[in-house]
């Protein structure tokens, strides 16, 4: 396997399980030092993993004091951080818009929106700095169609699209790279927020007729977050077999 990404140093937020371990695990595979953001980093079961990463953070992506001080830290520590991958997110209850708890609305924007902000705001003046940088934020297909019943987390998602956009126009000349990725369902533990009606109506929609899989959304960002994505800054790379049509 490449070792295209051997001496450089990636940060993923919500890298604890599901996408986001799936991801660390593939940056690993090519060589990148792992640093893991998460809620509760107690348990690193490294046999399962695969692997150990260099350095494991509590931090809560929606506070700008905890994701502040823990990128000093892997400054401190690694002396550079070259790949960030915004991941961390929640699904949210399944409801309409309008009966939507404003607190469980507050809840997933502060995460799966202002989570990205912040995260971004924190690492860009190091990365342009080195005038090297790429950052991967993990919107969703929900957050270019809209979905019925999970409105702030399709709005929170639009709003990462738009602000992926937005900073890489202002980037562009600075070596640093920002694309955010725009997967269809898979199996992970946000399922267990959503409802099997949901599920089922999601996996309809998907033409190849199945999931997505983890391996594959990893393998995606492994070259998004490498040197070799070299003219693509500001995209919406899809995986959504077949769904997504524009
Ligand atoms: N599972 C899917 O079908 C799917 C589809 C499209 C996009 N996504 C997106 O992929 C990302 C990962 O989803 P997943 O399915 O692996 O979810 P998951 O629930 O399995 O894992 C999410 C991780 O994020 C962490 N996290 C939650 N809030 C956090 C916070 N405030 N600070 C730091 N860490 C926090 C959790 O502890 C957990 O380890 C999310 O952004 C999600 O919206 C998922």
């Amino acid at each position: 396997m490449s070792q295209h990404l051997e001496g450089q140093t990636a940060i993923i937020t919500g890298g604890m399980r599901g996408i986001g371990l799936g991801i660390a695990k593939r940056l690993r595979q090519a060589g990148a030092n792992i640093v893991i953001w998460d809620l509760n980093v107690d348990q690193w079961d490294a046999s399962a993993a695969g692997f150990t990463p260099t350095l494991r953070q509590a931090v809560n992506v929606a506070s700008l004091a905890s994701v502040e001080a823990a990128f000093a830290e892997v400054v401190e520590q690694l002396g550079r951080v070259d790949i960030l991958v915004n991941n961390a997110g929640i699904n949210g209850p399944v409801v309409e818009s309008w009966n939507y708890p404003v607190e469980a609305w507050d809840q997933v924007l502060a995460i799966d929106l202002t989570g990205v902000f912040y995260c971004c705001r924190t690492a860009i003046p190091h990365m342009r700095e080195r005038q090297y940088g790429r950052i991967v934020n993990v919107a969703s297909m929900a957050g270019k169609d809209g979905v019925q019943y999970i409105s702030a987390y399709s709005a929170a998602k639009a709003g990462v699209i738009a602000f992926t956009k937005s900073a890489a126009k202002e980037l562009a000349q600075d070596g640093v790279l920002l694309n955010c990725i725009a997967p269809a369902m898979v199996e992970t533990g946000l399922m267990a927020e959503m409802t099997p009606e949901h599920i089922a109506a999601s996996k309809a929609k998907i033409p190849m007729g199945r999931f997505l899989q983890i391996e594959e959304i990893a393998n995606m960002v492994t070259w998004i977050a490498g040197p070799e994505c070299s003219f693509t800054t500001g995209f919406v790379f899809d995986l959504s077999g077949g769904r997504a049509t524009y």
